[in-house]
């Protein structure tokens, strides 16, 4: 059994309100002959374009996500974004440990448990980042990396909550440097992932739940990577952040 697809857009560090708003009209305009009953489509822009892209979307079938959020709901924590204002803003979903928050911003599994737990509380569906760097995998350590990433990352909680979840697996050496994962390289991660779910939530459970690929998406590349089993969309950084680039994605990776 195929998971309906998701493409989701991540946008980083990049369009400001008004490059947001052209983009949104753009990607709309571009994906109105798409069926959303067959693919799911979410785009997280960065926090300062989140009410504008709200306000594009409304009445849209596309999800709104943030890129990162704390653990409370509010407090003194200078230069943070709580749960709440996702939710406020009109997110219904959140990006928990992009590989890009763990290596500069000090993102540690704790944390991103912490986080996970925060986005079940108030109501958000997270997307859990995972994935090995060109060391460790030359080193034969992807598998043991993803293991203690999932293993400490999902510590605690609940079936049903695994189950709502969303994951991505990313590795490092392909985000941002055009190295995509060959399908055959992702599969076999996303088979090893969906296995370590099958043992955390039972098969039927683990069935349900859509793990994307991450790192280098493309028009070009996403048939490829979406005819394989266990890869369920992809979460696109660069090529996102052009309409046509990012509308050619949705389409081809029906
Ligand atoms: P990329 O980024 O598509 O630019 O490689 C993917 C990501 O980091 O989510």
């Amino acid at each position: 059994m195929k998971r309906k697809p998701m493409i989701a857009g991540n946008w980083k560090m990049h369009m400001t309100t008004k490059e947001a708003r052209e983009l949104v009209a753009g990607i709309l305009e571009q994906t109105s002959d798409v069926n959303f009953d067959r693919v799911d489509v979410l785009m997280a822009p960065p926090f300062t374009a989140l009410s504008a892209v709200a306000e594009l979307l409304s009445g849209r079938p596309v999800f709104l996500a943030g890129q990162n959020m704390h653990w409370e709901e509010k407090g003194a924590f200078t230069g943070e974004i709580s749960p709440v204002m996702l939710k406020e803003v009109g997110c219904s979903h959140v990006i928990i440990g992009h590989s890009e928050r763990r290596q500069y911003f000090g993102e540690m599994n704790e944390t991103v448990n912490k986080k996970l737990r925060a986005a079940f509380s108030h109501g958000l569906t997270p997307i859990l980042c995972v994935g090995e760097s060109l060391e460790q995998r030359e080193a034969n350590q992807t598998f043991s990396v993803i293991e203690e990433e999932l293993d400490k990352g999902l510590n605690g909680l609940t079936t049903e909550q695994v189950q709502s979840m969303i994951l991505a697996y990313e590795p490092i050496w392909a985000i941002g440097t055009g190295k995509t994962a060959s399908p055959e390289q992702a599969e076999e991660v996303h088979a090893f992932i969906r296995g370590w779910l099958e043992k955390r939530v039972g098969k039927e459970a683990a069935d349900a739940i859509r793990v994307l690929y991450g790192g280098s998406v493309k028009p070009e590349n996403i048939e490829g990577l979406m005819a394989k089993e266990s890869i369920d969309g992809g979460l696109v950084g660069g090529a996102s952040l052009k309409a046509e680039s990012f509308a050619q994605i949705v389409k081809r990776g029906l």
